[in-house]
């Protein structure tokens, strides 16, 4: 996929090494692969290994000193020294993976000492890829996005997703309060598209807790380029990789934020 002049290389090669990971999946998608449990609720598979395998090998190849922060084991490596971070979620939606739904990609996200953040996020069966930097707006498969005009929670579509440890901080409680107030509620087991979601005006609104840096530091880029408002359950504006997250455009957002408290 080009990007417009004066992109970073930074995006060029997360483009880059996300469909490389893409192909890679749908390969293992239809060939069938070996799963394990990481803990009661959570699998993992070879393929997830094999995309991180390869994202990471291709980001230590571009940017040998950067640090680089990825879900599966031995994930995390490099000096931050330079406050240079990516944030990998090799395959975000394992489940659905796993059981053949089509919401399933690739989600690469950098952050740098400048401000620059980048993000790209990828859904392959439905052939869709995402991407932003700051102060370039924000893409699906190389047209602009903007995210819904919907402002109150009656009218709104809300998704959200659970951890998968969930003794402590479990949702629930916020998923039986929001259902009650929005049109409609979604669980559609992957974050970084949701957050894509938003972007695009797909789902009005997302909010999840506790989920993993990875999940959330592209789609955090590429919704707020969409115009959405990103913060913490807090509501401070997000610029950075954060495991709690709120997003809608502004007046929605402030409508859910009270909610969420
Ligand atoms: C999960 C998905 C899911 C969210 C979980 C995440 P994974 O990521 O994004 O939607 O609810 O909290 O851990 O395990 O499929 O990469
Ligand atoms: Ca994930
Ligand atoms: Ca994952």
């Amino acid at each position: 996929m080009s990007t417009s002049a004066g992109a970073p290389v930074e995006l060029a090669v997360a483009l880059e090494l996300a469909a490389s990971a893409g192909d890679l999946l749908l390969g293992y998608a239809e060939s069938g692969v070996h799963r394990e449990r990481k803990s009661r609720r959570e699998l993992v598979s070879e393929a997830d290994v094999a995309a991180q395998e390869l994202i990471v090998a291709g980001l230590r190849r571009a940017f040998p000193d950067d640090a680089i922060v990825a879900e599966e084991e031995g994930g995390s490596s490099g000096s931050s020294g330079a406050g240079r971070r990516w944030f990998v979620d090799p395959l975000d939606g394992t489940t659905n993976f796993l059981k053949g739904q089509p919401r399933w990609g690739t989600s690469i996200g950098f952050y740098g000492p400048d401000g620059l953040a980048v993000g790209v996020v990828t859904c392959p069966p439905q052939r869709e890829i995402y991407h932003a930097h700051t102060g370039g707006g924000a893409y699906l498969n190389g047209s602009t996005i903007s995210c819904s005009d919907v402002t109150e929670p009656d009218d709104a579509v809300v998704a959200s997703g659970f951890p998968y440890d969930l003794e402590e901080r479990s949702n629930l409680g916020e998923w039986a309060i929001v259902t009650r107030k929005a049109l409609a509620v979604r669980c559609l087991g992957a974050a970084a598209i949701d957050l894509c979601d938003v972007a695009t005006g797909r789902i009005d609104a997302f909010w999840e807790q506790r989920l993993g840096l990875w999940d959330t530091a592209a789609g955090i880029v590429i919704a707020s380029e969409a115009g959405a408002i990103v913060t913490d359950l807090g509501g401070s504006p997000l610029t950075s990789p954060s495991r709690d997250v709120v997003a809608a455009n502004r007046a929605l957002h402030s409508r859910l934020l009270p909610l969420l408290r």
